[in-house]
């Protein structure tokens, strides 16, 4: 960031329909709507969306700018914003600046990645039981099954409380929650929250409902005094430097706040690997392939990572063309110039991951999924603000250990015992909205290894 004596002008896009702006293209097909705007602003142009102007920035080194700026000169953006009614006040991912920093400084230890190594048994148990559950010639949502299983993964090993039979209603909850702050984002007109519109009414009960589990969650932790090591405890156990603990508040934001971000994003992760697999089946053999050949039928472990080359190229690349958390918004929280654009405090900043993973420029062919582009050696020789799925910067993503922990046990633990086959006619399609969710991805189940093993199934 330097002091520019004569700003570039930041140019508009073109063709836009008075009062609406852009509203159309955003709200119908955002994806092609920013690989439009990708085109015609090779750094940063604006756009409207109704009243609100965005600025949508384009360059690789302007947006890691933006990243390692936030809490100084950026700010979490309005839809974010928009989701502090369910995050509450002291969340990560609402505070920002001196707050900001002092709860990530609390909660680091729990993600350290030693710490989330140990995890490990935990998540292949519980995977273990929800795979076992799916049946020689079950149909399954793949994201539903996902979200199923990461949302037990997170309550088990971050709070200790297994939501087996919870699972659908806390994530469907979840989702009207996000949907709701996607909904007032987008919407030129904002009816206050406490109106009955049907809208609010699904909004407020679902914000109540999750309030309510995590708050008796964390009585019955207090009231046991037991410490289980997890997230909980630590939160728990937690002092400042005066000597006071957290207050109930802080307590469930963070709780609601790690609940949330650290299963969607996950669930929606999973569900695109196996996309992509589907979708690739040179890639779903070669490895399937090394799964038998580096676990046999023994449970994944932490430390079998590093065992499985190929199995880390096919996440990364599959971070890289659809990562979840696809877009990020941001405030200008005072007057700043980044490379000659001068942008004003209280302007809104869009960046998007998706398009950024696309630049033909780090990606040849950028559509083609191509994991040999994550060979130790391709990825040295691109620059690290080429891909950024977990973030960068103050915020970068704090579960990011602990998501691609979960990814690669996962994914093993599936392999060795069931194969999946998509569905006659389905088209899986990315539907953008505060993560990049599929659509139309259901799969027949078929179990690996005695009865109905999947490649006769497939064969067939
Ligand atoms: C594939 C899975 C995941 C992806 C792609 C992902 C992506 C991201 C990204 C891009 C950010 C930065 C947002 C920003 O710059 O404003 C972020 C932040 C965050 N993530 Fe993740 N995440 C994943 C999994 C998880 C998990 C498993 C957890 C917790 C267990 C988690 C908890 C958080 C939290 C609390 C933040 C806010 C951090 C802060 O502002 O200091 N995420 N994530």
């Amino acid at each position: 960031m330097s002091a520019s004596p004569a700003p570039k002008s930041i140019p508009r896009i073109r063709g836009e329909i008075p009062l609406l702006g852009s509203l159309r293209e955003f709200a119908s097909d955002r994806l092609s709507f920013f690989m439009r705007l990708a085109r015609e602003f090779p750094d940063i142009g604006a756009f409207h969306v109704g009243p609100a102007r965005f600025y949508f920035v384009n360059s690789p080194t302007m947006i890691s700018t933006v990243l390692a700026g936030h809490g100084e000169f950026f700010a979490p953006s309005t839809i974010v914003r928009h989701l502090k009614p369910l995050f509450g006040p002291n969340s990560l991912l609402i505070t920002h600046g001196e707050p900001h920093l002092e709860q990530r400084r609390m909660m680091a230890p729990v993600f350290q990645p030693r710490r989330v190594a140990s995890l490990d048994a935990g998540m292949t148990e519980l995977g273990a039981d929800t795979v076992d559950g799916w049946t020689q010639g079950q149909i399954l949502s793949v994201p539903e099954a996902m979200t199923h299983l990461t949302l037990r993964i997170v309550g088990r090993t971050l709070f200790g409380v297994d939501f087996k039979h919870e699972a659908s209603d806390l994530s469907e909850a979840v989702a009207t929650c996000m949907e709701h702050a996607e909904h007032l984002s987008t919407s030129p007109i904002h009816l206050p929250m406490s109106w009955n519109t049907p809208r609010n009414l699904r909004a407020r009960q679902a914000l109540d409902m999750l309030s309510r589990r995590m708050t008796e969650m964390i009585a019955q932790r207090r009231q046991s005094g037991r410490d289980s090591g997890d997230l909980l405890s630590m939160m728990l156990a937690h002092r400042d430097e005066d000597g006071t603990g957290m207050d109930e508040e802080q307590l469930r934001d963070h709780c609601v706040t790690l609940f949330a971000a650290g299963h969607e994003t996950t669930a929606v992760f999973l569900a695109w690997v196996w996309g992509m697999l589907l979708l690739n089946p040179e890639v779903y053999e070669k490895l399937q392939h090394e799964v038998d050949t580096v676990l046999g039928d023994r449970l994944p472990t932490a430390g079998d990572i590093q065992r499985m080359p190929y199995m880390q190229q096919v996440l990364k690349e599959t971070l890289r063309l659809y990562p979840p958390s696809h877009m990020q918004g941001r405030t200008v929280l005072q007057d700043v110039d980044i490379e000659g654009y001068k942008l004003r405090k209280g302007d809104s900043l869009l960046l998007s991951f998706y398009v950024l993973h696309r630049n033909e420029q780090f990606y040849p062919e950028p559509e083609r999924f191509l994991p040999e582009r994550f060979t130790p050696e391709q990825e040295k020789a691109r620059p690290k603000h080429a891909y950024v799925p977990f973030g960068n910067g103050p915020n970068v993503c704090i579960g990011k250990y602990f998501a691609m922990l979960e990814a690669n046990l996962l994914m093993s633990l599936m392999m060795q015992r069931v194969r999946f086959e998509l569905m006659p006619g389905q088209h899986i399609t990315a539907e953008p909205s505060l993560t990049l969710q599929l659509a139309n991805f259901h799969v027949r189940v078929h179990r690996r290894g005695g009865q109905g093993d999947s490649r006769t199934a497939l064969a067939s």
